[in-house]
């Protein structure tokens, strides 16, 4: 998911209310803040440079170092303007496999080098995608979708983005469980796991991966499945980069015609009870695979802005598929039937390079029937939290996505074999909270992720204090005693997100096993401890 930039959310508004319009965007200053970020000089330890000359032996023509024609493009390809300050000295741009596993030769044989591997550059943790000073791996030019219409498979390569993908499978009717947003890079959102509108049909995105082609820690290209290895398959599913370096996705693909979607505006604090209302009616009522909802709670200029994200796996959608949400009037109506290829664009429009920073956090979370209020309580701490930064800076806007995680979602997942995340159809309801913020001061990073972290010990806290008939969550099990793995995609560097996998000692070993030198300590990511 995304955090909704005041920039896009006033262009949208000021269609719905003559009131906002008088509201003036203050794009210079997110201009000044951006030049701000840009100057950030490129310097390199010997081991660097030697690293860097070894690839250029290795990968002839595909190393460029600062003055080089992608170089530019791609540093400021991100999606959080944070990362633009985090000048890799060089970036190698692998067309083949072979290039890649070239690579990983060279890295083995400088020790401390660290690296990173760059796919779309939608996650917004430093040093995940990016590595100041050292070596980035970007997969840009490996890139492209073809699909095997005998196999009903597609094979993607890790470079581009959803809409990339989305708009090539469309054609032929078909899809692959992927982003919701068509600007998200495609790559760590399928190592990642990958949440998406078709998560209740199919399972998560990377549950639907038949086959990860990937450079491992050796050098080797393998070809991981479930014939070739089945605990290997698993793994990378939900590992991030712990295993290797994917080099080509071969993913089930699933019929798909024209969908139903887009997004609905509710605006003011006085929607806040109804809309929570209709998003817990949703995750306890919906029976429809077919449905599915992201509700954002944005807080900006003093003002509660409820953006609902809908979706249908078909043209309409029947009556009261939505529930509760369909009884609240909208400032704002964005929905549609349309191609999926199209909903995807329009869901991405306005979402990504603003130009402003971005933070992820998130946390997952048991579904509690009989505590319809906790959302609001939610978003409460978060305002109390953030309120006078977001008042005393134009351009900050803090944001929740609230993500049904629903029983259908972990059985489609558990039918085809699952992730790491182990989820299991006996599981109950539970849902994902993304926390975002969007700035455009750099002094202001520390305060923002302390903020977040305010947040999420907060609710940890809650959580553990929760007692009595109310919080039993839908297995009849006290709150505290849910299993609620973190969702990587959305979680922040500082997260335990491997040691909350049900069986994160085991892929932690598996892991120790194909890496036994380390060098996936060395490269940016989540990790295994
Ligand atoms: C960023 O914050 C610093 C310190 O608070 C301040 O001096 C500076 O003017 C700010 N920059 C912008 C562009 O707002
Ligand atoms: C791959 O990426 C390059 C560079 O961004 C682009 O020009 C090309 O059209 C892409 N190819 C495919 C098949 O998507
Ligand atoms: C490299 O590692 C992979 C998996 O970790 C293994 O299957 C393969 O045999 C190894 N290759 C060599 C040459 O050791």
């Amino acid at each position: 998911m995304a955090p909704i930039s005041r920039l896009s959310l006033l262009s949208l508004l000021s269609l719905a209310t003559a009131e906002l319009t008088k509201v003036s965007t203050p794009v210079n200053v997110l201009a000044a803040e951006a030049l701000l970020a840009e100057a950030a000089p490129v310097a390199a330890s010997p081991s660097v440079t030697a690293t860097c000359k070894d690839l250029e032996k290795a990968v002839p023509g595909q190393v460029q170092y600062s003055t080089g024609p992608l170089y530019a493009q791609e540093t400021k390809n991100y999606w959080s303007a944070a990362l633009w300050e985090e000048k890799p000295f060089c970036i190698l741009f692998p067309k083949e496999p072979e290039h890649v596993a070239s690579a990983v030769k060279v890295l083995n044989t400088h020790k401390g080098v660290k690296f990173a591997v760059k796919s779309g550059g939608h996650d917004p943790n430093p040093g995940h995608a990016t590595a100041r000073d050292s070596v980035l791996i970007s997969m840009l030019l490996m890139n492209g979708t073809t699909y095997d219409p005998a196999k009903k498979v597609a094979y993607v390569k890790p470079g581009g983005t959803w809409n990339d993908v989305i708009g090539v499978l469309d054609k032929q009717g078909v899809t692959v469980v992927g982003g919701r947003l068509g600007p998200v890079g495609l790559g760590g959102y399928l190592v990642q796991g990958g949440l998406s509108f078709l998560s209740a049909q199919y399972g998560m995105a990377a549950d639907n991966v038949l086959n990860f082609e990937t450079v491992m820690a050796n050098g080797s290209i393998v070809n991981i499945n479930a014939q070739t290895d089945r605990d290997l398959l698993i793994a990378m599913r939900g590992s991030g980069n712990q295993f290797g370096i994917v080099t080509k996705f071969t993913i089930q693909t699933h019929p798909i015609g024209k969908v139903w979607g887009g997004y609905k505006i509710y605006l003011g604090s006085s929607n806040n009870k109804a809309v929570f209302a209709g998003l817990h009616d949703f995750i306890a009522n919906n029976k429809d695979p077919k449905a599915a909802v992201i509700v954002n709670t944005n807080q900006m200029i003093g003002m509660s802005v409820y953006m609902v994200f809908y979706f249908y796996d078909g043209p309409t959608p029947p009556k009261g598929t939505f529930g509760k949400l369909e009884d609240i009037k909208a400032t704002l109506d964005m929905c549609k039937s349309r191609t999926y290829a199209d909903l995807l664009q329009f869901n991405g429009q306005g979402v990504a390079g603003l130009g402003q920073r971005t933070s992820f956090r998130s946390v997952t979370l048991p579904f509690l029937p009989g505590h319809a209020d906790w959302y609001g309580e939610i978003e409460k701490t978060w305002w109390d939290i953030t309120a006078s930064f977001v008042k005393s800076h134009l351009t900050g806007g803090a944001t929740i996505a609230f993500q049904p995680f629903t029983k259908a979602i972990a059985s489609a997942s558990e039918k085809r074999g699952g992730n790491t995340m182990g989820l299991k159809a006996s599981d109950p309801h539970r849902f994902i909270l993304e926390i975002n913020f969007l700035w455009g001061n750099k002094t202001d990073d520390q305060l923002i992720w302390s903020m977040g972290k305010q947040l999420t010990d907060k609710i940890a806290a809650q959580v553990k204090g929760f007692n009595g008939a109310k919080y039993v969550n839908t297995a009849g099990v006290a709150a505290a005693q849910s299993y609620t793995p973190y969702f990587m995609n959305d979680a922040s560097d500082d997260q335990p997100v491997t040691g909350s996998y049900r069986d994160g000692a085991r892929f932690a070993a598996l892991q120790k096993m194909h890496d036994p030198q380390g060098l996936w300590k060395r490269v940016g990511g989540f990790k295994y401890d």
